[in-house]
């Protein structure tokens, strides 16, 4: 079937079998197809890998404000874990966000007007990717020797994303507005 007939059929939201593209505030239906499904399930797989990173960052911060000034050895390995897992969150940060963006711009579900989740959905996605800005800066501060805060801080600041994670979820499955 045609993407017009399957439009005709009341199908909303095929975008990428339909040639006049997105359909504003569109909702998944059966004639996205599984491709969408399997964009959906690998945005969840990278957006847990990236938060997975995110949660744990902060935790090596906590423990690099405990080190001894003399215990450089110690200093040097939780250096490397961190920087390592940085860099790593960096690409799952990317390809999970251009997950995002596909089901959002490329298939159409949450644009528009009338997806009040999805704008509150993006702000917090915004803190997100300030939040990760954040935990590049402290790294270098450790980096530089120049660390300000102590470990009591970064245990505060390691439930910000949390927050984040449990509020994003919430409006992308609740859809509460
Ligand atoms: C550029 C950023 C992002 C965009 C454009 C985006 C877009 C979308 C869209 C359009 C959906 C489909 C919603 C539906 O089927 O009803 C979705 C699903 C989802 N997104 Fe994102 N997303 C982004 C970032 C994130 C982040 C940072 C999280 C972190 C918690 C997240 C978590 C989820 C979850 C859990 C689902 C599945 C919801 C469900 O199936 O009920 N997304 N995303």
């Amino acid at each position: 079937m045609t993407a017009a007939g399957l439009a005709g059929l009341g199908f909303a939201g095929a975008s990428f079998l339909d040639p006049s593209g997105p359909r504003a505030g569109a909702t998944h239906n059966a004639a996205m197809g599984s491709s969408y499904l399997w964009v959906k399930a690998f945005h969840i797989v990278f957006i847990a890998a990236w938060f997975a990173g995110l949660f744990y960052l902060p935790r090596i911060f906590v423990n690099l404000a405990m080190v001894a000034p003399d215990s450089h050895a110690e200093r040097e390995r939780l250096l490397l874990m961190a920087r390592k897992l940085y860099r790593f969150s960096n690409i799952l940060m990317v390809v999970a966000l251009a997950l995002g963006l596909v089901l959002w711009l490329g298939y159409g579900v949450g644009l528009g007007a009338g997806n009040g989740w999805m704008h509150a959905k993006l702000v917090l996605v915004l803190a997100t990717i300030g939040y990760q800005e954040l935990c590049r800066r402290r790294l270098r501060d450790f980096e530089g020797m120049a660390n300000r805060h102590s470990h009591r801080w970064y245990r505060v600041f390691n439930e910000v994303t949390v927050l984040l994670f449990a509020a994003i979820v919430v409006l992308v499955v609740v859809k509460p507005f």
